[in-house]
């Protein structure tokens, strides 16, 4: 960047952050949500840990920063034995003068709580603050998360450093957010937690007959005569405890993070958003993410690739379903600078495809990419995980790449922010429906997020946008809804869904649907239990597969592998859409597929894993049907198109995850954003090749 183009980005930024100061005083119209300051521009930074370098060290690497494009840091997240150096001794004036520095170079800051890592002195002086596992073994110091979740000791603590770090810093004009605490993970099992559960269980079911209900405690005398009796099991014990502790989990983990944001809050201006780090690949589900989200002004995640290369459609799926949690746009707070150091093999991310991934992070939804971490660390347990600049403080390969990235996104930035994916498509998910399948999975190779993906390749690459949302919200907009294994369906959800099929959705159900209701107990209607009236027929039996069958109908003749249901259509005008095969098995010639009309819509029940080209037939026929075509129009395969859509504007990233060179026709109208003007009618996209193309809304 040139001095002058420098100094216009200082600028920016500083009109930004009092644009956004003067914005959160003057309250918005209702209709028109107000301009958030992590939406505003497109961010673009790193993790800086400037507690670990002498601070003559610091111009240097901010300048670095600056020069690549950098305009946000996160810091401060596991920095408590310099801030709090013994008890009730605080300093932040490093971190003070670390804003400042940070400032200087025009790159905002968003302050991570330093509560994943209690210094040594806290847990030396109160033991009892420590987690202890499902074996009963105390955690010690010299790694992090070594805290009890649920304690309230540990709980003051932390409100204490960050009322601290909010009188500082809530007012501070560089600092634009807040990350509370980092990636949530371990739960503890102590017994002042294992009481907790108790009383948390206590004040749902109110009585002990209604607990022994829910969760036929009949079954191997689990019969429950005093609250103090139930056992805080950690897996392998009765699923309707298991899923209570996941809810108990949630909640915890909710209330932790509450005493941080009140804390947080009190002191803060409104300008400054809170987030917390949702943590590695987002499809971790020790807690529910959607429940958590709910207090957060923003959800942020680290999308890592670990080992191989970047797998698009598991990044774009994930990214989809991340989203969902907020149903609105996200942060990426970290991400790969080319390699990790926790997979089995570190391999590295090869030639432009760091680049590509920043950007189909941006298509999916995020408006920031920060890269774990700025430099090594020269001693810690990460010393081999990659970064930008190395122990030395000089770049590393992957520097120029990242570099690039930046100019991009500046360049980019008043075109992409302030637009979202928006979708006539969406699939569910839901916590409950995860944890009850993975508890009694059935078959080793009932990966849901490998179903997640298959469902979700098709819907992408044919209506080239796909929301991925909780089971239970409305689906109003949506023209057709896909659940590939929405395995609990309470009374309510079930009524809603059909609601909405009556009205004119078109809902299709994937195995094992309907199975369960909200204690994890088997559903006596049978598959898909409250929906067996609507859809006009149910479940028989279903089968785990070693081997895979032979399934054909009208969407053509494939296979089903994993998991095979056989339907049966009850109502006259419930029709079967695909039929097993032939052969010796109980599933010969049986309904594979069902589908009836019910009001205005349809309700479909696909009860096995289709083979990708036949799960690509069969969803492209549902999406014709409900009138849903490409946001863009046909690109080569391997292409994947993004859209985000503002009132006056769409905003399409195409990018080429192919190894070959493909040609894209681009329909006219458009403004080639990166390289500007309007873009030629056929564009040749290189492997790992990134398009970005506005289109203006006509008046
Ligand atoms: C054993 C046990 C039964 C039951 C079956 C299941 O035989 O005795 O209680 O668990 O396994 O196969
Ligand atoms: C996580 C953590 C970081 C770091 C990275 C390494 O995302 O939040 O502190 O450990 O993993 O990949």
């Amino acid at each position: 960047m040139s001095p002058k183009s420098l100094k216009a980005a200082g600028v920016a930024l500083a009109a930004l952050l009092s644009a956004s100061a003067a914005l959160a005083q003057a309250p918005a119209p209702a209709s028109a949500p107000a301009p958030t300051i992590q939406s505003q521009r497109l961010w673009f930074g790193a993790a800086w840990y400037p507690e670990q370098w002498p601070e003559a060290r610091w111009d240097k690497d901010l300048a670095l920063m600056e020069a690549a494009g950098i305009n946000v840091v996160r810091v401060g997240e596991f920095a408590w034995s310099r801030m709090e150096p013994s008890e009730g001794v605080y300093d932040l004036d490093w971190l003070e003068r670390a804003v400042r520095l940070a400032e200087k170079h025009h790159i905002a800051v968003v302050i991570g709580t330093p509560t994943d890592t209690p210094p040594a002195w806290l847990t030396k002086a109160h033991p009892e603050v420590l987690r202890v596992d499902a074996l009963g073994h105390v955690a010690e110091h010299g790694g992090r998360r070594q805290f009890s979740y649920s304690s309230p000791a540990y709980r003051a603590f932390c409100r204490d450093i960050v009322s601290r770090l909010a009188a500082r810093f809530g007012r501070d004009p560089n600092v634009i957010g807040w990350q509370v605490d980092n990636e949530y993970t371990d739960e503890s099992f102590d017994p002042q937690t294992r009481a907790m559960f108790q009383d948390w269980l206590k004040a749902k079911y109110k009585t002990l007959d209604a607990l022994n209900a829910a969760w036929t405690t009949a079954y191997w005398s689990q019969t429950y005569d005093r609250w103090d009796e139930v056992p805080l099991n950690a897996d392998g014990g009765n699923p309707g405890l298991l899923l209570d502790h996941r809810h108990f989990v949630t909640d915890t983990w909710i209330s932790y993070q509450k005493t941080q944001i009140d804390a947080l809050r009190a002191q803060i201006s409104p300008a400054q958003f809170i987030t917390t780090n949702f943590g590695g690949l987002g499809w971790s589900d020790n807690w529910d993410h959607y429940a958590v989200a709910h207090d957060l002004d923003v959800a942020s995640w680290d999308p890592y690739v670990g080992q191989g290369q970047l797998d698009a459609a598991r990044n774009g799926a994930v990214s989809d379903f991340v989203r969902g949690w907020k149903r609105k746009n996200y942060w990426v707070m970290e991400t790969q600078p080319g390699s990790v150091n926790w997979a089995p093999i570190n391999t590295t991310l090869d030639r432009g495809e760091v680049r590509a991934m920043a950007w189909q992070d941006i298509g999916h939804g995020a408006d920031a990419v920060l890269y774990w971490q700025w430099r090594s660390a020269l001693n810690g347990q990460e010393q081999y995980h990659g970064a930008l600049v190395g122990p030395d403080g000089e770049p590393n390969p992957v520097y120029g790449e990242v570099a690039k990235v930046g100019r991009e996104f500046a360049k980019a930035s008043a075109a992409v922010a302030g637009t979202s994916p928006v979708s006539d498509v969406a699939i569910l998910q839901s916590y409950d429906s995860r944890w009850a399948i993975d508890f009694q999975q059935h078959s080793k190779a009932y990966d849901q997020l490998k179903l997640l993906i298959d469902w979700w390749r098709p819907l992408q690459e044919q209506a080239q946008s796909v929301d991925v949302i909780e089971a239970g919200q409305p689906l109003d907009g949506y023209k057709v809804v896909f659940a590939p294994s929405l395995n609990v369906i309470p009374d309510a959800m079930g009524r809603k869904l059909a609601d909405w099929v009556r009205a004119g959705g078109h809902l299709v159900l994937g195995p094992r649907s309907g199975m369960k209701d909200e204690f994890d107990r088997l559903r006596v209607e049978r598959q898909p239990g409250p929906l067996v009236g609507a859809l006009g027929g149910r479940v028989e039996q279903y089968y785990a597969l070693d081997a895979p069958v032979a399934v054909e109908g009208e969407a053509g003749k494939g296979t089903a592998a994993v998991w095979a249901e056989q339907l049966s259509p009850k109502a006259p005008d419930a029709r079967v859409i695909l039929r097993y095969g032939d052969g010796p098995g109980w599933l010969s010639g049986q309904p594979a597929a069902i589908r009836r009309s019910w009001g205005r819509g349809t309700i479909t029940y696909l009860g096995a894993w289709l083979d990708p080209a036949l799960m690509g037939a069969f969803e492209a026929r549902e999406l014709s049907a409900a009138g849903v075509g490409p946001a863009f129009g046909p690109v080569p395969e391997g292409v994947e198109v993004m859209r985000r859509t503002a009132p006056d504007r769409d905003v399409f990233i195409l990018i080429n995850h192919s190894p070959a060179t493909q040609t894209v026709d681009v329909p006219s109208g458009l403004v080639d954003v990166l390289a500007g003007g309007a873009p030629k009618p056929r564009v040749a996209l290189a492997s790992q090749g990134v398009l970005v193309l506005e289109r203006p809304h006509a008046r």
